[in-house]
């Protein structure tokens, strides 16, 4: 018997559940969420449509669903609403990933765990810490994401099938996207052939700004189709045990000369999570911009708290000590996304965005948060 377990019954979370039971990849998947009513009515509602796409899989709802999960699925948060950044959501989202993830510490022990929820490369890092798992087991779902929308932008572009475009985004979830346009191909033929400079990187600047310009337009709320169907793909690399390589937030431990730190590079999946990290043949200018990325991955993630950042193994840190800790850093989260709002506004009215890390790396420091 296969447990998949999908935390957050909102749009991510329940489409996601629903593609898994239409996808045959678990007999349960169990629904947890907040408010329980939503995850008993989303159990109910994908139970009864299962049967209709012929899968027996059974849907349960709450956190006994999730008992001895092979996989866990972690989308509960809020979503981003218009004009708000990722790392707005940082306070609120850090408070429900570390009581989310003690849960899924003590009741799927043994589980990869994929986070979703925003900002990712920072939630993954809580994630793993309050896990207390080897981070081959803990994952974040970005890359996936934002290389197919770059994949259909570019085909939209050169008027060619989507499945005919190979594209691949690396880096962080967001303003640190690391485009890899050199890796990219359509019919086997390399992007930067078909297309100049200046337009790939209007493709590029889409493609980063592909969640923003969806909840502009939804006006509350963010993407869900996109987001469930690349959350699958992992799903099904994990389950499965295919050993594909899929672009992935994953903990980095010296590959590409970044150390202990969370990032969007390639990595083959199976049923033990990370396999390994794979290098596709970056170019000195390419690793550049990856450590640049993770290096901006490094010092949000000391925004929380100051406790994520350091070398701490996960083997030998106890889970409650790390868990004690966050908890303390889950308060100053509150602060530095004040700040980082503060901060953001003020660069916008300004026309100064591209300055905002350094901006709220310096008050912060100059607070002692
Ligand atoms: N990584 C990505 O590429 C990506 C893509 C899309 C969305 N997201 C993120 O995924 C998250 C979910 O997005 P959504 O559109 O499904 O939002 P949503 O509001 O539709 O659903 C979120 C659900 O989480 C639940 N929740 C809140 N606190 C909880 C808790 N403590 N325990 C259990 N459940 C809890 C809410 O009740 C809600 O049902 C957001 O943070 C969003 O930014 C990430």
């Amino acid at each position: 018997m296969t447990v998949v377990g999908v935390i957050g019954a909102g749009m991510v979370g329940s489409s996601t559940a629903m593609r898994i039971g239409e996808a045959h990849l678990a007999s349960r998947i169990g629904i947890v969420d907040v408010r329980e009513g939503v995850a008993r009515a989303m159990a109910l509602d994908i139970g009864q449509a299962l049967p209709s796409l012929g899968s027996d899989a059974r849907v349960v709802a709450g956190w006994e669903g999730i008992e001895g999960a092979a996989v866990v699925v972690m989308t509960a948060g809020l979503p981003r609403g218009p004009g708000q950044s990722r790392a707005d959501l940082l306070a609120d989202n850090g408070r429900i990933v570390v009581d989310c993830c003690r849960q899924i510490r003590d009741r799927a022990p043994d589980s990869v765990v994929i986070v979703v929820t925003n900002p990712l490369d920072e939630m993954t890092s809580l994630a793993q810490r309050v896990l207390g798992f080897p981070a081959t087991r803990v994952i974040g779902m970005a890359g996936t994401l934002d290389s197919a929308r770059f994949r259909a932008f570019i085909a939209e572009r050169l008027g060619v099938a989507p499945t005919s475009v190979v594209a691949l985004t690396l880096g962080s979830h967001g303003e640190t996207m690391v485009p890899v346009p050199r890796l990219c191909t359509v019919d086997g033929k390399p992007l930067p052939e078909l297309l100049p400079a200046a337009e790939i990187e209007a493709l590029v600047q889409r493609t980063r700004d592909g969640g923003a310009e969806i909840v502009r337009l939804l006006e509350r709320g963010s993407a869900w189709w996109a987001p469930s169907a690349a959350i699958l793909d992992l799903v099904r690399a994990i389950v499965c045990d295919e050993r594909s390589v899929h672009p992935v937030c994953a903990m980095c431990r010296g590959q590409f000369g970044i150390r202990n730190t969370y990032v969007g590079v390639p990595a083959r999946l199976g049923r033990a999570g990370v396999v390994e990290i794979v290098d596709p043949g970056l170019k000195p200018d390419e690793v550049a911009a990856l450590r640049l990325a993770a290096e901006q991955v490094a010092a949000r993630v000391a925004d929380l708290g100051g406790v994520l950042g350091d070398d701490a193994d996960e083997r030998t840190s106890a889970p409650e000590a790390a868990e004690a800790q966050l908890r303390v850093g889950v308060r100053d989260l509150a602060y530095a996304s004040r700040v980082r709002a503060a901060a953001r506004r003020e660069l916008a009215r300004r026309g100064q965005l591209h300055r905002l890390e350094e901006v709220v790396q310096a008050a912060l420091r100059r607070t002692g948060a």
